[in-house]
C-alpha cells in the first residue's frame, strides 16, 4: 500500500468555528496512520473534543480538508454520515450508557438499530464483552457496576461493530487512578488487535506508563511544546 492510503486520519490546514464564535481550531496539520495510538492531550478549552467531533463528522471543517478512511468529510453527504460511523466507536466520559437496560442490552443496541439478525446479536455481544473482561456480568444493571466497569460497557459497546477507529473523549475523567488504568490498558489490547485508537485526555501522569504518540494541542493548534501534568489544569479545568 502507497504511504497515504495508509493514513486512516488526515487534517490538512483545517480551522474549526463553532456557529457565531471565533476559529477554536486552526491550522491543524496531522495524519495517523492505521493502527497507531494516539493520545490528544492540551489544556481545558484547548479543542480536543472539537477535534474528535470533527473526525466522528459530528461538525464539519470550516475551513481546509480532513479526510478519514479516505473520505473527505467536508463533502460527505449528511445521508451518508450513518454508513460512515459504523465505522468508527465512540466512547465518552460519561459513560452514556442506558440505566435501565442490562449490560448485554447496552453493548448489543448498536447492531439492534443497525438490523442484525438474532443470533448474529448474541454472539457479536457476548465477544465484546469478553474483550472488555465483563462476560459474567451480561445480565447485570450498569448501576450495580464499578465506574471501571461502566466504562468497559461502554468501551463493548463502541467495540461491537467492530470499528476501524475508537475515538474517546477523557474515556477515565470520571474513574479513579487503579480503574483509569484498567481503561486505558483495554486500549491498548484493542489497538495491538489492529484498531486505531485516539484518545482525549488529561491524564498525562497516567500515559507516561504506557507506548503512545501525542498530539499537544494549546488554544486550537498543535505544539511541540511538550505536556506537563501542570500544563493540563487549563483554567475550566473540570469543565467537560
Ligand atoms: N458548542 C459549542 N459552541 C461554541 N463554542 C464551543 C462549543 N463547544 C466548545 N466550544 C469552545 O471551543 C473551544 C474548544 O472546546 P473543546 O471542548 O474542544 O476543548 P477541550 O480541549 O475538549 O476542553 P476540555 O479539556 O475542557 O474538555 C473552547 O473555547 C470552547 O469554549
Ligand atoms: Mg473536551
Amino acid at each position: 500500500m502507497s504511504p497515504p492510503a495508509s493514513d486512516i486520519v488526515r487534517f490538512d490546514q483545517l480551522a474549526y468555528r463553532y456557529p457565531g464564535g471565533q476559529d477554536v481550531l486552526s491550522g491543524v496539520n496531522f495524519s495517523i496512520a492505521q493502527g497507531e495510538m494516539v493520545y490528544v492531550t492540551g489544556p481545558s478549552g484547548a479543542g480536543k473534543s472539537t477535534l474528535l467531533r470533527l473526525i466522528a463528522a459530528l461538525c464539519r471543517p470550516t475551513r481546509g480538508q480532513l479526510v478519514v478512511m479516505g473520505q473527505n468529510l467536508s463533502a460527505l453527504k449528511n445521508r451518508h454520515i450513518p454508513a460512515y460511523r459504523q465505522h468508527i466507536g465512540l466512547v465518552f466520559q460519561n459513560f452514556n450508557l442506558l440505566y435501565d437496560r442490562t449490560v448485554f442490552d447496552n453493548v448489543a443496541l448498536p447492531l439492534v438499530i443497525r438490523g442484525y439478525a438474532y443470533a448474529d446479536i448474541g454472539r457479536r455481544t457476548r465477544a465484546a464483552l469478553d474483550a472488555v473482561g465483563l462476560l459474567n456480568r451480561e445480565k447485570s444493571l450498569p448501576l450495580t457496576l464499578s465506574g471501571g466497569e461502566q466504562q468497559r460497557v461502554g468501551i463493548a459497546r463502541a467495540i461491537v461493530t467492530k470499528p476501524a477507529l475508537i475515538l474517546a473523549d477523557e474515556p477515565t475523567g470520571n474513574l479513579d487512578p487503579e480503574m483509569a488504568l484498567e481503561v486505558m490498558r483495554g486500549f491498548q489490547r484493542f489497538n495491538e488487535a489492529g484498531v486505531t485508537v485516539m484518545i482525549a485526555t488529561h491524564a498525562i501522569d497516567l500515559i507516561e506508563a504506557l507506548p503512545h504518540r501525542i498530539i499537544h494541542l494549546e488554544h486550537g493548534q498543535i505544539t511541540d511544546k511538550r505536556p506537563t501534568a501542570a500544563s493540563q489544569l487549563g483554567d475550566r479545568h473540570g469543565a467537560r
